[in-house]
């Protein structure tokens, strides 16, 4: 076996990881409107005590993709539009998650751990469906996606830019949408 196949193989487990990671926390951001107990929103927002593995995820995707434009022996270079285009956005999602999300993701995680046990404070709520950690949450993961299309279609600088502002604007709407539905849900769930 190449060695280039195995580094390939780790550079997709990390892509998994990482897209395992986020799904899990989109999963509890998207279900927590459905908890009436802080034990259960709890329970939907229990990976996010893993947020702090992203940074790693991310220099690790960058160190193997790296190691594989080495391995390629000139097939693959950094002048490559995709491959800068990726390095680009990795540190996008670095800057995002290291300065707008992990703040946000800290002040959450603190309220729902002082929150006393009972129904959800509708403060908490608020805090917890924070506007703009919903459409950075998403515009990152969108972005990811879109690296994914940079990785397997390398496009030219057209279309790997394309690409990228495609996936992060898509990821934001969805966040905008998903922050809306919350706060839409907010006060029939607190009544309850
Ligand atoms: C969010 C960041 C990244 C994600 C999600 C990602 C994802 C992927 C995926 C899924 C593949 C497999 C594509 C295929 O076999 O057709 C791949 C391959 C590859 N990636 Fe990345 N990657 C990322 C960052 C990077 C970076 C920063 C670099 C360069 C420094 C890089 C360099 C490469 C190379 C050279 C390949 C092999 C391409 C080939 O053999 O056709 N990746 N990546």
């Amino acid at each position: 076996m190449h060695l280039y196949s195995v580094v390939l193989f780790l550079h997709i487990v990390v892509v998994l990881l990482a897209f395992g990671l986020s799904s899990s926390l989109h999963a509890g951001e998207w279900g927590g409107h459905r908890a009436t107990t802080v034990a259960e929103l709890r329970v939907y927002r229990r990976t996010a005590r893993l947020e702090p593995l992203f940074p790693l995820f991310t220099v690790l995707l960058f160190v193997l993709g790296a190691w594989l434009v080495h391995l390629s022996h000139g097939s693959w270079e950094y002048g490559d539009a995709w491959v800068s285009a990726s390095i680009a956005a990795l540190v996008v999602l670095l800057v995002v998650g290291g300065a707008v999300l992990a703040p946000r993701s800290k002040v959450a995680g603190a309220a729902l751990a002082a929150a006393p046990e009972g129904p959800i404070d509708p403060a908490l709520r608020a805090v917890l469906n924070d506007r703009i950690s919903w459409q950075m949450g998403h515009l990152n993961t969108g972005m990811a996606i879109a690296v994914i299309y940079l990785m397997t279609s390398k496009p030219g600088a057209a279309g790997s830019i394309v690409a990228l502002i495609i996936g992060a604007a898509a990821g934001f709407a969805i966040g905008t949408v998903g922050a809306s539905k919350q706060s839409a849900v907010q006060p029939s769930m607190t009544a309850i």
